[in-house]
């Protein structure tokens, strides 16, 4: 704990949500800032970005940054650019995609909220559309979740939106085998890595996605807020960061690197962020933090009486665990619970319902260990109704 910010008298369940950067990191980011500083118009203006793409500055500071991430995140830099963060990505790719009047845009059950919205958003515009798709429960096999993926593909599906890791549920779904799918039956893919750098192992270009956006504040150590989208040479000309400025129709990296004047500390420190990651074990925190919820998932489900059966393959370094049966009730305020286990026990995690399932969702990072789960499971133990 004391290689993060975090107060060390909290338990901490939820660094899913908006991350938690190592101290190390934050550090060298100030001190980024401060070099800013120095000199802001010739950093900010001449050194950042190409956005002529005439090759002037020959390296700029956006481009090494991008260059060192996505070789680790498996995909080619002149087709990716950073953002903000996954719903930024997302808006960038529905805002910027040619839909016709009768397009359907797929999304499934399991998705986020927020980059719902702009599908709605963006179908409205068009004279489009936006249907959901059912998924299995959590617990169901691998295989049920790329058959009802497929089964809801239709004539006029023109985009399929899908996370690779689900917010709520923190399903991994098998996504290389539905956008291989996708890919037979002429859908354009936009799947939603919000969770995944730095969560499971990566390869964008193996993925195979028409686009793909995902955040690297949240697993990968960056400070907030970073995040990236990728494509592939068909679509590079016509995706469009929202924000348009200088490099625009200038390419992928052109129009992404420059979006007005803003910090880009957070995106220039990914370096830095990847070589801590790294040092501190890479895929050996991926491998630690997947046992502790993997374990802690069993453990929680057998002192709550509740069942758990995700296959493994679907456990990245979060997990949705039902609450015992007491629990199961409409009059249940989820809210409630989670402002008393933050109130009175200094445990931060999320409840949610999910498919008329109340569940908390645990993730584990390296400052997370057996303790935490053993302390979550007294305390929700503790508060079973009478
Ligand atoms: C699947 C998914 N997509 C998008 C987001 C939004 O992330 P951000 O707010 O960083 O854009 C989240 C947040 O948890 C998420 O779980």
């Amino acid at each position: 704990m004391d290689r993060f910010q975090l107060d060390p008298t909290i338990t901490y369940l939820n660094h899913g949500t908006v991350g938690a950067p190592p101290k190390v990191v934050t550090e060298y980011q100030r001190r980024l800032q401060d070099q800013i500083e120095l000199q802001p118009a010739q950093f900010l203006l001449r050194d950042l970005a190409d956005f002529e793409a005439n090759g002037n500055p020959a390296r700029p500071h956006m481009r090494v940054a991008a260059e060192a991430t996505a070789d680790f995140v498996g995909c080619d830099p002149d087709l990716f650019g950073f953002v903000d963060n996954a719903t930024t990505g997302a808006s960038a790719v529905l805002r910027s995609f040619p839909f016709e009047a009768g397009d359907e845009i797929l999304i499934t059950d399991l998705g986020y909220g927020g980059v719902n919205n702009a599908a709605e958003y963006v179908a409205k515009r068009a004279g489009a559309t936006v249907r959901e798709c059912v998924m299995p429960s959590p617990g169901a096999p691998v295989d049920d979740f790329v058959t009802a993926a497929i089964d809801a593909l239709a004539p006029n599906t023109r985009l399929f939106m899908i996370d690779h890791i689900a917010a709520h549920t923190a399903l991994t779904l098998p996504i290389e085998r539905i956008v291989q799918a996708c890919r037979e039956r002429g859908v354009v893919t936009l799947v939603d890595g919000a969770h995944v750098p730095g969560a499971i192992p990566l390869d964008v270009e193996a993925v195979g996605a028409d686009f793909y956006v995902a955040n690297l504040h949240k697993w990968l150590f960056t400070p907030r807020s970073c995040g990236f989208v990728a494509t592939t040479p068909e679509w590079a000309s016509s995706l469009h960061p929202t924000v348009i400025s200088w490099g625009y129709g200038n390419g992928v990296a052109a129009e992404f690197d420059l979006v007005g004047t803003r910090d880009p500390s957070p995106m220039l420190t990914t370096p830095k962020a990847i070589e801590i990651w790294k040092q501190w074990g890479g895929d050996e925190i991926i491998a630690y933090n997947h046992d502790i919820v993997w374990r802690g998932a069993h453990i929680l489900a057998d002192l709550w009486g509740s069942t758990f059966q995700t296959p493994e393959e679907m456990v990245g370094p979060m997990v949705f665990v039902p609450l015992p049966d007491v629990f199961q009730t409409r009059s249940t305020d989820e809210v409630a619970l989670r402002a008393e286990l933050w109130h009175d026990d200094r445990i931060e995690v999320p409840i949610y319902w999910h498919k008329g399932v109340l569940g908390v969702r645990v993730s584990a990072q390296i400052y997370v260990d057996d303790t935490d789960i053993a302390f979550l499971a007294d305390a929700i133990n503790d508060r079973r109704p009478s």
